[in-house]
C-alpha cells in the first residue's frame, strides 16, 4: 500500500498547497499514511508495482504539479507546449482569456501567434524521432478475421496524397470539409488531411440520419463531402451512400451546394456497381486518391486557428457547432492522454469511441498519434458476433490500454462473465470510462472481472466542448473510489456552485461550473458567439457552466450526478429534449410532445416521451411505430425514444410552460413524488397521464 510509504510522509508539511486544496483531503490522508479504505469509504489503491512506474506516481507529486499549473498557468503549459514542433514560437503571452461576461466579450487564446500544424506533430514528428516503422493503427473490420493496419510512414503517405487531392479539388485552409465515414482507417486519415492543409473537418457521426446530415452541412458550407458507399454493421448492410445523396440534396433546397461527395468504396460492405451516382459531383476515392504524390508540404497554420467544429446537442433543437482551435487542443489533448492513462511508448491503445463524437476526435486521433502511440481502430459493434468480440481483440493485438463508455460495459456484464474470461487479458494495464456516470456496480464488474483487479480505472469526465479530460483519475497517483472520477486534471479548477452561482467549499452539491481556462477549451459556437455566451458564459457570472451536477464528498473526491439542463444522455450520447420532441411534432398525427430522461438499466438513460395527438386521432401500436420512425429518420437510430407515453394533455403552468419536473415523476413512476400540482393550468391532466402509463 502506497498509503504506509512512510518516505511520502514529511513532503506534505513542507508542501504549500494552492487556494481551495484544503478540496483534496484525502490526498493528503493518503500522503499522510491516514486514508482507510473501510465500507463507507471504498478506496481502491493502485498497486505498488504500478504506482512505481507511472508518470505521477504519488499525491504529492500531482499536489505540486497542479500546485504551479494553476498558479502559473502561462508558464506549466508553454513548458509542455515546447514539447511539441513548432515552425515559430508564440510571440504573445501563452494564454489570455476573459471568462467573465461583465467585462466584455468571453474570449479565450492559447499561444497566439505560434505556427504549428498537428498533423505534422502527429505524424512527421514522429517519424524522425525513429518511429516510421511502428504501428500507428492496427484496424478491425466488422467481421472477425478482417484486419489491416499501418505504420507511422504508411499513415503519412496515404495523409498526404488525400491532402493532395484536396488541394486540387480546391480545398484551401479555413475551408470546411464534411466527414460522413464509418471507423475505417481512411476516417482519421481524412481528419489528419484537413489537418494538414489547413482545412477545418466537421464530422459528422455515421448513425445520424440524412436531415441532421443536411443541417450540418448548411450551418458549414464544406466544399467537400467524405462517404464510403455502405457499412456493415453486424449482419446488417447501410447504404451511406444514399443517406449522404438525400443530405446533399436537401442541402442543395437550401442553397448549399457541395463540389465534391468523395466516396470511399468499402468493398468489404459492399462493392461500388450499383451506387447511385452523380457525375461531376461523385468521386470514387480509390480512382483518385492513390494516384497522388505521398507527400505533402505542411500548411503552417496560427495556433488560433481553426482545428475542427463538431456538432454536440443542446438545450434547445438547433444543434451546436463547437469550435476548437489548433495550439491549445493540440498541447491538451496530448497532454492528457499521457497522464490519465499514465500512456508509455510500448502500449497498445484502444478506444471504443467512433471518430464521430469527441471522444474519437481526442482519443482516437489526435491524443495517441500525438505521443506516437499504437492505435486500434474498430469498425464493428462490441458484441458481434457475441459478448466475448472486445477481449478477442484485447488479446489479438495486446491492448494495454482499455477504453470505453459505461453503457457498454454494463450490457456485457448482463451477459455470462465466461464471455471474459475465456479470453486471457493479460496485456492490460489501464482501463478508462467516459461520456456518463458510472455506477459502482458496473465500476467494480470492470475492475475485478474485466480487470482481475489489477488495472486501475481512469474514469474521465469531460465534454465536446472541453476538448480533453478535465476530472480523472491519474491512475498511479491516488486510491479511487467506484464511481468518483476523482480530482481535477492540471490547471482545471473546477468549482460547485448554488443556483445563486456562489461558490460552495467542503462536502457539497451543486452545479459544476469552472473557473478560468484551460488550453484545449473551445472557443466558439461557429457563427454564434452570443449563444456560446449565453448558453456557457452567462448562467453564473465569472465562470463557464458545464450543464453537470456534481457532489463533492468529504475526502474532496467528485461525483458526477449527471446533467441539469434539458440534454440527455442515451448510452454517452449526448440528446437534446428539443431536438426529440422537434422531430416527433414533425409527424403530422402529433400535436404537441414533451421528452424527458429516465433511468436505464443498460443505457444510463432513456428517452420517454408524453405525446399529444392531434384532435380525435386515436391510439394504435402503429402509429406509435411510426412515431418512432420519424425520429430514427430526423435524428437517427441511436435518438429512437423508449418509451411513448400518450397524453390527451400535458401538466403546464397557467403560463404555458411544461412541467417537466412533474414528467419526470411519472416516466420513473415515483407518483407519491409528483410535489406541488397546485399551480397547474388543468390539474387533472396528471391523473389521465397515469391512468394512460401503461397502454
Ligand atoms: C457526461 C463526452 C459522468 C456529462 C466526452 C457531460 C460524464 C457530457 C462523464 C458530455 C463521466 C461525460 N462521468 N458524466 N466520466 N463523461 N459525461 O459532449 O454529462 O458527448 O456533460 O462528451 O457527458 O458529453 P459529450
Amino acid at each position: 500500500r502506497m498509503a504506509t510509504d512512510n518516505k511520502l510522509r514529511h513532503v506534505t508539511s513542507m508542501l504549500e498547497l494552492p487556494s481551495g486544496a484544503g478540496k483534496f483531503s484525502a490526498l493528503h490522508a493518503v500522503i499522510l499514511g491516514e486514508a482507510l479504505a473501510s465500507e463507507e469509504n471504498d478506496l481502491i489503491f493502485p498497486s505498488d508495482d504500478f504506482a512505481r512506474q507511472a508518470h505521477v506516481s504519488s499525491p504529492q507529486q500531482y499536489l505540486e504539479m497542479y500546485k504551479r499549473s494553476v498558479e502559473d498557468p502561462a508558464g506549466f503549459w508553454s513548458d509542455i507546449a515546447s514539447q511539441f514542433y513548432w515552425k515559430k514560437k508564440w510571440d504573445q503571452p501563452a494564454c489570455s482569456e476573459n471568462f467573465d461576461f461583465r467585462k466584455g466579450n468571453i474570449s479565450i487564446q492559447w499561444f497566439k501567434g505560434g505556427l504549428t500544424n498537428i498533423c505534422y506533430n502527429c505524424l512527421d514528428r514522429n517519424i524522425e524521432s525513429g518511429n516510421a516503422d511502428k504501428i500507428a493503427i492496427y484496424w478491425e473490420g466488422n467481421d472477425p478475421g478482417l484486419e489491416d493496419s499501418l505504420t507511422y510512414s504508411q499513415l503519412l503517405d496515404r495523409v498526404c496524397q488525400l491532402s493532395n487531392y484536396l488541394k486540387d479539388v480546391g480545398v484551401k485552409k479555413g475551408d470546411a470539409v464534411v466527414i460522413y465515414l464509418p471507423m475505417l482507417m481512411e476516417l482519421p486519415i481524412a481528419m489528419l488531411a484537413c489537418a494538414r492543409i489547413g482545412a477545418v473537418h466537421s464530422v459528422v457521426f455515421a448513425g445520424f440520419s440524412s436531415e441532421s446530415l443536411a443541417q450540418r452541412i448548411v450551418d458549414c458550407k464544406p466544399k467537400v463531402v467524405i462517404t464510403c458507399n455502405a457499412v456493415k454493421r453486424g449482419a446488417k448492410a447501410i447504404h451511406l451512400k444514399d443517406i449522404v445523396d438525400a443530405a446533399l440534396a436537401e442541402s442543395a433546397k437550401n442553397g448549399i451546394s457541395v463540389d465534391v461527395c468523395l466516396t470511399y468504396e468499402n468493398e468489404n460492405a459492399m462493392k461500388r456497381e450499383g451506387t447511385k451516382w452523380q457525375e461531376g459531383r461523385d468521386v470514387w476515392w480509390q480512382d483518385f486518391v492513390p494516384k497522388y504524390p505521398t507527400t505533402c508540404e505542411v500548411e503552417w497554420v496560427d495556433a488560433e486557428d481553426p482545428l475542427f467544429l463538431l456538432y454536440t446537442s443542446g438545450s434547445t433543437g438547433k444543434p451546436k457547432g463547437v469550435l476548437h482551435t489548433t495550439g491549445g487542443y493540440m498541447v491538451y489533448s496530448a497532454t492528457t492522454f499521457k497522464y490519465a492513462f499514465d500512456y508509455k511508448p510500448s502500449d497498445v491503445y484502444w478506444c471504443t469511441a467512433d471518430c464521430g463524437w469527441i471522444t474519437g476526435h481526442s482519443y482516437v486521433t489526435y491524443g495517441p498519434m500525438l505521443n506516437g502511440a499504437s492505435v486500434v481502430v474498430f469498425e464493428g459493434t462490441p458484441t458481434y458476433p457475441d459478448a466475448g468480440r472486445c477481449w478477442d481483440i484485447v488479446d489479438k493485438f495486446k491492448v494495454t490500454i482499455f477504453y470505453t463508455a459505461p453503457t457498454l460495459v454494463r450490457s456485457l456484464m448482463r451477459e455470462s462473465d465466461k464471455f471474459v474470461t475465456r479470453y486471457s487479458r493479460k496485456s492490460l494495464r489501464v482501463l478508462g470510462s467516459v461520456g456518463e456516470p458510472i455506477n459502482p456496480s458496473a465500476w467494480r464488474w470492470f475492475f475485478n472481472v474485466v480487470g482481475d483487479s489489477r488495472c486501475p480505472i481512469s474514469d474521465t469526465w469531460w465534454q465536446t466542448e472541453t476538448g480533453g479530460f478535465m476530472i480523472t483519475p491519474l491512475p498511479g497517483a491516488w486510491p479511487q473510489k467506484p464511481g468518483s472520477a476523482t480530482f481535477p486534471f492540471f490547471g482545471v479548477q473546477p468549482v460547485i456552485v448554488d443556483e445563486k452561482g456562489v461558490e460552495i467549499e467542503g462536502e457539497c452539491s451543486g452545479y459544476l461550473c469552472l473557473k478560468s481556462s484551460w488550453p484545449g477549451a473551445f472557443r466558439t459556437l461557429y457563427g454564434d458567439h452570443e449563444r456560446y455566451e449565453t448558453t456557457y458564459f452567462k448562467p453564473f457570472a465569472g465562470y463557464y457552466f458545464t450543464g453537470d451536477g456534481c457532489s463533492r464528498d468529504k475526502d474532496g473526491y467528485h461525483w458526477l450526478t449527471g446533467r441539469v439542463d434539458d440534454v440527455i444522455n442515451v448510452s454517452g450520447h449526448r440528446i437534446g429534449t428539443a431536438e426529440v420532441e422537434s422531430a416527433l411534432v414533425s409527424h403530422p398525427k402529433c400535436a404537441e410532445a414533451a421528452v424527458v430522461g429516465v433511468e436505464h438499466e443498460v443505457k444510463g438513460q432513456g428517452i420517454y416521451a408524453f405525446v399529444t395527438l392531434v384532435e380525435g386521432e386515436p391510439y394504435s401500436e402503429e402509429l406509435r411505430k411510426s412515431l418512432i420512425l420519424t425520429v430514427r429518420k430526423q435524428i437517427g437510430a441511436f435518438a429512437a425514444p423508449d418509451k411513448i407515453h400518450w397524453a390527451p394533455g400535458l401538466p403546464k403552468t397557467r403560463s404555458g410552460k411544461i412541467m417537466r419536473r412533474i414528467l419526470r415523476k411519472i416516466a420513473s413512476k415515483q407518483l407519491d413524488e409528483l410535489g406541488d400540482t397546485s399551480t397547474l393550468a388543468e390539474p387533472h391532466v396528471v391523473e389521465q397521464l397515469i391512468e394512460l402509463a401503461d397502454c
